[in-house]
């Protein structure tokens, strides 16, 4: 889609930088969000913008996802969040992101299909992964393994093919990543991959490559299935994140997509962004093991001259609440009880939120739980060991990203991305 066909400037706002005046056209999305375009700021006065964290530049337009911080509204391609955890399942909202619409029956069918035939892995490949240390985060050994799709499938990093091609690509790196996944969590504790099953769905198939042996097939549990399946759509995009700018960076020097999307996932493994469901839980632990003290905590990230935060609070754009917080605690309280677990964490958890939201320092700030702060703990509840969060949360945002660098692709006018910076460095200097 060529983006730029929207880019319809009927306003104009004047910009004066010492005795120069230009005008920037007007950018106005569809919710009616509205952007000065810049673009001719530096060629016309010679100044630039400097937007630390970007936290009010729009790097492109796009078509995928919208977000209302301040009223705490998800859309994908136009649809509520709260509808598609409903009743869509996370292969029907990846067809959505990626293709722009929901799957017809037929289409869900073909697309299913190929998920399933490609989700194996090259023999060779697999062997890499005796090579890693067991002790490797499963994190690095993704983003190792994605990128490393790009030797063994090279047909597939070509990006002068047709649209049919970049499908098959896509439906590939869907299959795949799964497996990978699961293979680096059976490699790092020690026992043989599980084998992808044809008469599994895609949530079910994650799940019986992570938990079943040779000798035990891994009981599928309906809510279980149900949680995950939910726990993906949740995370499965979320406009200009850091890892998704991250995956368009790449991509817009015409890195194939393995490439773009392995770097995407290095980017999401922060605790400030996709890593922060790994490290809520551990906080969580340490209270408990600590006493359940959640008053200090509260008190410690509010102590300017402690770097320590509350993980699992605050976002860049939600500031009244995060939508995909609100699911995730409903999905909690229902497969915990369903389960009959009762973890302390999750006990510590609700204090430390009713406590938080009373505060000063998190009102004023508008600090909210986000997507972070209740899936650690259904992860937990299912068996899903701690330093494997963030990948989940990886296989949930990979329909985003792919859909991100195909849009980008598909937009002809794209330009390599580029900012600007102000030197603050040393004035010129000679050697003596
Ligand atoms: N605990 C304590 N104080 C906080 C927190 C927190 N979790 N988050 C923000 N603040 C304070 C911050 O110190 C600052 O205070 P002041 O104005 O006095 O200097 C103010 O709130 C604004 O914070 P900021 O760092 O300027 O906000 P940001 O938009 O740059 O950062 C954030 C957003 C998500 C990185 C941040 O809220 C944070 O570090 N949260 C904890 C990590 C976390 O849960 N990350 C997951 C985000 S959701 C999943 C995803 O999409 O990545």
């Amino acid at each position: 889609m060529d983006n730029s066909q929207s880019k319809q400037p009927s306003e104009t706002a004047e910009i004066t930088v010492g005795n120069k005046t230009i005008l920037c056209p007007v950018i106005t999305g569809t919710e009616n969000e509205k952007a000065l375009d810049i673009s001719q700021l530096r060629s016309k006065t010679g100044f630039v913008t400097y937007d630390d964290g970007f936290s009010n530049t729009a790097s492109c337009l796009s078509s995928i996802t919208y977000i209302d911080g301040e009223n705490g509204v998800l859309r994908y391609r136009g649809i509520p969040i709260e509808e598609l955890a409903e009743k869509r399942t996370f292969v029907e909202v990846a067809h959505l992101l990626i293709f722009g619409h929901l799957p017809s029956a037929d289409e869900r069918g073909v697309f299913s299909k190929l998920l399933t035939s490609n989700c194996m892995i090259h023999d060779n490949m697999v062997k890499l992964f005796d090579n890693l240390p067991s002790s490797s985060h499963p994190m690095a050994t993704l983003s190792a393994m994605v990128v490393t799709l790009s030797a063994y499938y090279p047909e597939l990093s070509n990006l002068e093919i047709n649209p049919g091609e970049i499908n098959q690509i896509i439906a590939e790196l869907l299959a795949k990543l799964r497996t990978l996944a699961a293979y680096s969590y059976k490699k790092s504790i020690g026992e043989p991959i599980i084998y992808p099953k044809r008469k599994y769905r895609y949530v079910e198939n994650f799940l019986h490559m992570m938990f079943s042996t040779p000798v035990d097939e891994y009981p599928l549990d309906k809510e279980v299935v149900d949680a995950i399946e939910k726990i993906l759509i949740l995370h499965a995009d979320h406009e200009q994140n850091c890892s998704t700018s991250t995956v368009r960076l790449v991509g817009s020097s015409k890195a194939n997509l393995f490439a773009s999307i392995s770097a995407g996932i290095c980017a999401l493994w922060g605790p400030l962004h996709g890593g922060a469901n790994q490290a809520v839980i551990e906080m969580l632990e340490s209270i408990v093991r600590d006493g359940g003290q959640a008053k200090r905590v509260i008190e410690r990230a509010k102590d300017k001259k402690d770097s320590f935060r509350l993980m699992g609070f605050g976002h860049r754009i939600y500031k009244n609440f995060d939508p995909r917080a609100k699911i995730i605690k409903e999905i909690c309280d229902k497969l915990l009880l369903k389960l009959g677990i009762n973890d302390p964490c999750l006990d510590v958890a609700k204090q430390i939120e009713e406590i938080a939201l009373k505060d000063d320092y998190f009102i004023e700030r508008k600090l909210y739980p986000n997507v972070d702060f209740y899936s650690g703990i259904i992860l937990r509840a299912i068996g899903i060991p701690t330093n494997m969060f963030t990948v989940i949360f990886a296989m949930g945002r990979l329909p985003g990203w792919i859909a991100h660098w195909k849009e980008q692709r598909d937009t002809p006018t794209t330009k390599i991305g580029r900012p600007r910076q102000i030197y603050v460095g040393a004035p010129i200097k000679h050697i003596e």
